[in-house]
């Protein structure tokens, strides 16, 4: 599979009256065509932040932003980050598309679904306004919403939970984008809609041969349909890994705390248990100079001379393509979660 965006070092910080919010704090990912990423981690981790950045929708009056996106495209490798904002403007919808967290927000209220796709078409296509709407229609047909020609021509309010986010995926993929960013696009959903939207999502990708990043929350969630992920806390990539290894080697203590906080059913099948982390997120102002996750992590006290509270791990290489930002070996936090689990 061949890389199409690699992300480098990518700092973004908010300039506040209270000191800089460093929102994005060194991070570094990558998406092959054909592949999905995950990226995983609490509310405030930094997750739509990293992206907005590659999406060049940060405000430049209120942001910092440094380090590299490249996209690598047919006709030669382009950095996001330092091209001439005209030049991101063209990419955006055509090479790189995003689903925003909130479908109602990015829909406009006053204009039908047909006309605002046919809108997003003729951004990239010559054509009239009936071609647009002859494509709109291919579109909603493609994300399954039932009886297009005649839906084609209502309002959002008209359409549900499910079906919004079926209209914010094919105006996102109305131009083909080679990249598509899903910023949790079934959050506001039912579990069965939710997973009917994630199928909906990988079918395309594979028809497509798309890259795509699907940002959530929820491990659960990405357990079907990811090839990797990233772990962020605390605007850094803690974990990232192939998603198998992420499930079955975990080799960092605030991963094991989202996988513990998936609700299951217990072994005698009845009711499920849920298991969230204790406390906070540190302030993003005042980064401490430690581990980010020290406060809350139960695997700390297996670290001797204080090294969690002086000193941030590096992201290291733990096994084959697999990285881990920890102080302990994947192998030490195996061993210590078993011990608390009581396994032999
Ligand atoms: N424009 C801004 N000015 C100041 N701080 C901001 C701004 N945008 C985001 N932040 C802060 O940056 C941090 C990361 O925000 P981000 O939206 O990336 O979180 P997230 O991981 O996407 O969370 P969620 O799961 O809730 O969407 C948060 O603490 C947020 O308050
Ligand atoms: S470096 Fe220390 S505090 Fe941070 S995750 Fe590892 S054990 Fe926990
Ligand atoms: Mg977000």
């Amino acid at each position: 599979m061949s890389t199409f965006l690699e992300v480098k070092n990518l700092h973004v910080s908010f300039p506040t009256e209270d000191g800089a919010v460093l929102a994005s704090n060194d991070v570094s990912y990558s998406v092959a065509l054909g592949e999905t990423l995950a990226i995983v981690g609490e509310s405030g981790s930094g997750k739509s932040v990293a992206n907005l950045a590659v999406m060049g929708l940060h405000n430049p009056q209120r942001t910092k932003i440094s380090g590299s996106a490249i996209l690598h495209l047919p006709e030669g490798p382009i950095d996001v980050l330092s091209a001439p904002n005209e030049t991101v403007r063209r990419l955006r919808g055509k090479a790189m598309s995003m689903i925003f967290q909130d479908p109602m927000s990015a829909l406009h209220p006053f204009y039908t679904i047909g006309d605002q796709i046919a809108e997003a078409w003729a951004l990239y296509n010559e054509g009239s306004k009936a071609d647009g709407i002859k494509r709109a229609v291919e579109m909603l047909d493609l994300v399954g919403i039932p009886d297009a020609s005649k839906r084609v021509h209502e309002y959002p309010h008209q359409f549900s939970g499910g079906m919004r986010q079926r209209v914010m995926i094919a105006m996102a993929l109305v131009n083909n984008p080679s990249l598509l960013i899903a910023d949790e696009p079934t959050t506001a959903l039912d579990v069965t809609v939710q997973s009917q939207i994630l199928r909906l999502l990988a079918d395309l990708q594979k028809e497509f041969n798309m890259a795509v990043i699907l940002i959530t929350h929820d491990l659960g969630v990405v357990a079907e349909v990811a090839d990797r992920v990233s772990v962020m806390y605390s605007g850094r990539v803690v974990e990232s890994a192939p998603i198998d290894e992420i499930f079955y080697n975990t080799t960092h203590p605030y991963t094991r705390g989202l996988l513990n906080s998936i609700p299951r059913v217990d072994n005698n099948g009845i009711g499920t248990r849920l298991k969230a982390i204790p406390g906070q997120p540190p302030s993003l102002i005042s980064v401490p100079k430690g581990c980010a996750f020290e406060a809350r992590c139960e695997f700390a006290s297996h670290v001797s001379g204080g090294l969690c509270h002086a000193v941030n791990p590096d992201l290291v290489e733990k096994a084959p393509s697999h990285f881990g930002r920890c102080h302990l070996t994947g192998q030490q936090v195996i061993e210590i979660a078993n011990q608390n689990n009581g396994v032999k």
